[in-house]
């Protein structure tokens, strides 16, 4: 349970390169079960919900080689079709592993997931989903477990547009007999980025990062190499962290045309934001002006934003209004933020902020990875140094977090818990 020192004044200035994307690596490294034989994985984040699905994936008897920020994976054979429950404990994506496990060896056993720091996270639009394809799922014994000889394409409406639920019904149908429709898909980057990989194994995939995706299901894929997109919820951590320290910051390796509504609101904010060879350039002068904002499914703003606006905005020259639309109980890190002197008030799905001239420095705790990300940006904005306990859940989702810190300015110190052997 590692702590981070954050010291608060700093102004974050230079250049910054994002990793690949965490919520496309997992899924691509997941895909790479449905081939027999050996994928390749590039630019995979140095995180460690990475090293669990790897894990996850050595555990079904893929062989997995790792060189630097890419993985060798060679499904040639899978001998374990159950997601044991230490590993889903430690990465709520593990679910889905679900879809290319049935619909390469008929059967699969994924841990429920059970409930997290940001509410309840239910699987039944993945379960419907399987089944409308003719699988039969069941729960025993705190497992998922559905089977299906061979699945059968299906007209397929989403209740809600699910990221992994698409993900999962996405590869799930690839290898289905038939045509799969899924409607009112999710339409975030990540998926077209699994449907290209997908495609170069062989898959036929229509639509996909539209809310219409068609899948026409073939007999088999074959192994596929694929270099994973840039992560813009990372690149979009700096652009906010740059407003916030009221600093100069050039994110390079993102992709604005997946930050359009975030950018957008940083303008709002005071930010100005230009585009160069080297990348994305956010500076803030003067106090961030007040805005408000809604989480919605991508292209809205992401859900995953939330906190780390909301640190930025802590410090607002006004009143901002934060309305949370996708996770119901994605407001209780602000607890963390109110120890900081933030004057936040949340109210269901709505959080009115009113700006405050500083935070000041408190002992916080990191409850998720976004969360704890927006723990360090108000630790920058905090007069002394902010203490941010449960720092492995920063871990799981941001490469060399504070190495990049560091570089960019901010006076950070990690302490590593030791662990007491008996
Ligand atoms: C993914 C991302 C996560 C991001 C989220 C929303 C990964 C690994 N994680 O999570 O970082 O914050 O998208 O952009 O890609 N729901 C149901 N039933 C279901 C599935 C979902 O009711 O079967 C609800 C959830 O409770 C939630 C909403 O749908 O309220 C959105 O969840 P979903 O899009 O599924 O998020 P994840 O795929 O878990």
């Amino acid at each position: 349970m590692d702590r981070l020192f954050v010291t608060g004044g700093a102004r974050l200035d230079g250049i910054v390169r994002v990793a690949g994307a965490k919520n496309s690596a997992l899924k691509l490294m997941a895909a790479s079960l449905m081939a027999p034989g050996r994928s390749t994985v590039r630019n995979v984040p140095r995180i460690s919900d990475c090293a669990v699905m790897a894990e996850m994936l050595e555990h079904f008897g893929v062989e997995v080689i790792q060189e630097g920020d890419t993985f060798a994976l060679d499904a040639s054979d899978v001998v374990d079709v159950e997601a044991p429950h230490e590993l889903v404990r430690a990465m709520r994506a593990s679910i889905v592993v679900l879809g290319p496990l049935l619909a390469r060896c008929g059967r699969a056993r994924v841990s429920l997931p059970g409930g997290d720091e940001i509410g309840a996270r239910p699987v039944d639009l993945h379960v419907r989903g399987l089944e409308r394809m003719g699988a039969t799922v069941g729960a025993e014994h705190g497992f998922l477990v559905a089977e299906a000889a061979r699945l059968r394409g299906a007209p397929i409406t989403l209740d809600y547009p699910s990221v992994t639920a698409t993900e999962n019904l996405l590869m799930a149908a690839v290898l289905a007999k038939g045509t799969t429709v899924i409607d009112n898909a999710a339409r975030e980057p990540e998926i077209a980025d699994l449907a290209m990989f997908l495609t170069s194994m062989g898959a036929r995939i229509a639509g996909a990062g539209s809310s219409t995706i068609e899948i026409d299901g073939v007999d088999a894929l074959e192994p596929a190499d694929h270099t994973t997109l840039p992560d813009r919820i990372e690149a979009g951590t700096w652009a906010a962290a740059a407003v916030a320290t009221r600093g100069d910051v050039t994110v390079s390796n993102a992709v604005p045309e997946h930050l359009e509504l975030l950018l957008s609101k940083l303008s709002d904010a005071g930010a100005a934001v230009s585009f160069g060879d080297d990348g994305l350039r956010i500076r803030q002068e003067g106090r961030v002006r007040a805005m408000d904002f809604v989480t919605l499914p991508y292209p809205g703003i992401a859900t995953d934003f939330q906190p780390i606006l909301m640190a930025m905005l802590a410090t607002a020259d006004g009143t901002s209004i934060a309305t949370e639309n996708v996770f119901e109980a994605r407001f209780l890190y602000v607890g963390e933020l109110l120890r900081m002197g933030a004057d936040i008030r949340t109210e269901g799905h709505h959080a009115v902020i009113r700006g405050v001239e500083r935070l000041s420095a408190a002992p916080v705790r990191a409850l998720d990875i976004r969360a704890g990300a927006a723990m360090v940006i108000a630790g920058l904005c905090a007069e002394g140094v902010t203490e941010v306990a449960d720092m492995q859940h920063v871990d799981r989702g941001y490469e060399d977090f504070e190495a990049k810190l560091e570089r960019l300015g901010a006076e950070v110190r990690r302490e590593r818990e030791l662990v007491t052997l008996p």
